[in-house]
């Protein structure tokens, strides 16, 4: 320690606490969600003084001191102005949008997600291939069959928020992706929302949503809309092109490489391709705030699945390894990335 200046020691205390109170962050968002606190300020149209916020949350009275300390936690980190009014970011938290992403901070913030990635050290020392496994005694995917009414909770409302988002974005920035194809196969596709969306931007192509039973059994389709229950791992149908939003970073690079294979199967001509949309992480583009997500992201895959968040070195590789010859890369959704892939 004696080489420490005493200034490097000071920065280097709270370098440590504020990673290790960081979570803080977390549950003060999750405690607003909760709330509806971006929901009732909204609805009061104006802004909120503390004594208004109190008076309408179903909270103790007592404890207006204590709704202050919690509206500058989140104040400070950009979910209100003071007033209190809303930003941005807390526009997405109202839960009536339908791209509202309070589902995935219950989800993401949900105890079984918490519990599997606070292990880490004992699954490190484990041989349990994943710490949701580790924490819980079976597979992601399998706990989601057996349990779907917390776990489709989990995962599909998440999925619902984020496609609308992502299709939103697509629809805008690059439709062309889309232009000039007449069947597409939305792979591990969940509920079709990214698949009616396409759909109903694309007047002519039909989709077919290829899920696990428990997903997509009972769903109905419409005239372009078909559902198709099965395991993208044995057969994924003849089709123009093939679409893979989120689902590769979920997956080990062997077993990216065998769903790649399929999808090559399904799309052997030149004029087809596969469509991928997920993250190319990168810390080179000046957003601190973006690659440090990236990150987040790439240890909750290690700890929910076998998968990661991919370098495009390491992209290009399972794409080779799957006999894919080229690509293009269109980064129009910040953190993630349209990766168009042909035979
Ligand atoms: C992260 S979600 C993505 C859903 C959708 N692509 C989206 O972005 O909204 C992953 C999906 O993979 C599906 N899935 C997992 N294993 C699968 C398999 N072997 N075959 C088909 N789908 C699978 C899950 O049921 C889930 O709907």
């Amino acid at each position: 320690m004696a080489e420490l200046s005493t200034d490097q020691l000071l920065h280097s205390q709270t370098h440590v606490w504020n990673h290790m109170y960081n979570f803080i962050n977390s549950i003060s968002l999750k405690c607003a969600v909760e709330l509806e606190i971006p929901d009732i300020i909204y609805k009061h149209g104006k802004p909120m003084k503390l004594s208004e916020l109190v008076n309408t949350l179903p909270i103790d009275k007592l404890k207006s001191q204590c709704l202050f300390r919690l509206m500058r936690t989140l104040i400070h980190s950009k979910f209100f102005i003071s007033g209190y009014w809303l930003t941005p970011s807390s526009r997405l938290l109202l839960k009536d949008e339908p791209i509202s992403m309070a589902p995935f901070v219950l989800g993401g913030l949900d105890p079984i997600m918490i519990d599997s990635l606070s292990r880490l050290s004992e699954w490190f020392q484990s041989e349990s291939p994943t710490p949701f496994a580790f924490a819980h005694g079976k597979d992601f995917w399998e706990y989601a069959g057996q349990e779907p009414s917390i776990l489709n909770c989990i995962s599909n409302k998440n999925m619902v928020s984020d496609s609308m988002l992502v299709i939103r974005v697509v629809m805008e920035k690059c439709k062309q992706v889309f232009e000039g194809l007449i069947s597409i196969v939305d792979v591990a596709g969940g509920t079709g929302v990214v698949g009616k969306a396409i759909v109903d931007a694309c007047p002519g192509l039909k989709c077919t949503v290829l899920d696990l039973p428990h997903v997509v059994d009972g769903l109905e389709g419409s005239e372009n809309l078909v559902y198709l229950a099965g395991d993208m791992f044995d057969f994924i149908p003849s089709t123009d092109a093939i679409l893979l939003k989120w689902i590769l970073h979920d997956w080990s690079d062997e077993e990216c490489v065998k769903i790649l294979k399929k999808c090559k199967e399904a799309i052997p001509n030149d004029k087809e391709k596969l469509i991928i949309i997920d993250m190319i992480l990168d810390d080179q583009k000046g957003n601190p705030e973006a690659f440090e997500t990236q990150l987040f992201f790439d240890m909750l895959m290690m700890g929910l699945f076998t998968g990661k968040e991919r370098t495009e070195k390491e992209w290009a590789k399972i794409l080779s390894e799957a006999g894919f010859t080229s690509y293009k890369i269109t980064p129009v959704l910040e953190l993630r990335s349209i990766i168009e892939v042909f035979p």
